[in-house]
């Protein structure tokens, strides 16, 4: 009970690292001067955007203030995932109208090099920020949180409709859809 939050979490890193996958695979397209299957790099995108945004992060920074309250000490080193995430959201969002930009109006608004060394760096920086709070910010929750604090955390998120079931289920389809189209560009690649 007391450790569901993080599993779920966890659950999405390896959700997440799946779609960073993809997502790297067209812009490997895009270095390569192929074109990429739009559907993908805008769905993955707007995945990020929405879902990072509404539930991912804030669940996180909900047990980074957990973790602060019962010992700022220990909280210290967690605190630079918030600008971290802040940053990821500028990153994404200057992303996804650079895409716009290319899909709307039909003209490249960057060269392709810098178009493709800001998706390698995005892609580069969140693996690690996963990895970081795979190793850190989850084992000083499980070290520091008390079954009060994790009842708390249970009750606020219970609380919060953007973390509801009705709430998040247009995201797990999204990601189907991803995965999907996905399938359809592999075989597609591997078509005679
Ligand atoms: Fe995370």
């Amino acid at each position: 009970m007391s450790h569901r939050l993080i599993n779920s979490l966890k659950r999405d890193h390896v959700k997440h690292r799946r779609l960073l996958d993809i997502f790297a695979r067209q812009i490997d397209r895009v270095a390569k001067v192929q074109a990429p299957d739009y559907d993908i790099v805008e769905g993955v995108i707007e995945y990020f955007t929405t879902y990072s945004l509404r539930v991912h992060h804030p669940k996180e920074e909900m047990l980074i203030a957990a973790i602060a309250a019962r010992d700022p000490a220990a909280a210290e080193a967690l605190t630079g995932l918030i600008a971290e995430h802040h940053d990821f959201h500028q990153r994404i969002e200057a992303f996804g109208a650079q895409v716009r930009g290319v899909l709307g109006e039909g003209t490249v608004m960057m060269e392709r090099d810098a178009f493709t060394e800001m998706a390698y760096d995005f892609i580069d920086r969140e693996r690690r920020h996963m990895s970081f709070e795979d190793m850190h910010l989850f084992p000083a929750a499980r070290r520091h949180l008390t079954a009060e604090d994790w009842r708390e955390l249970e009750d606020q998120i219970a609380a919060e409709p953007d973390f509801g079931r009705r709430a998040t289920r247009r995201y797990a389809i999204l990601r189907r859809e991803i995965l999907n189209w996905e399938k359809q560009n592999l075989d597609g690649d591997a078509a005679p």
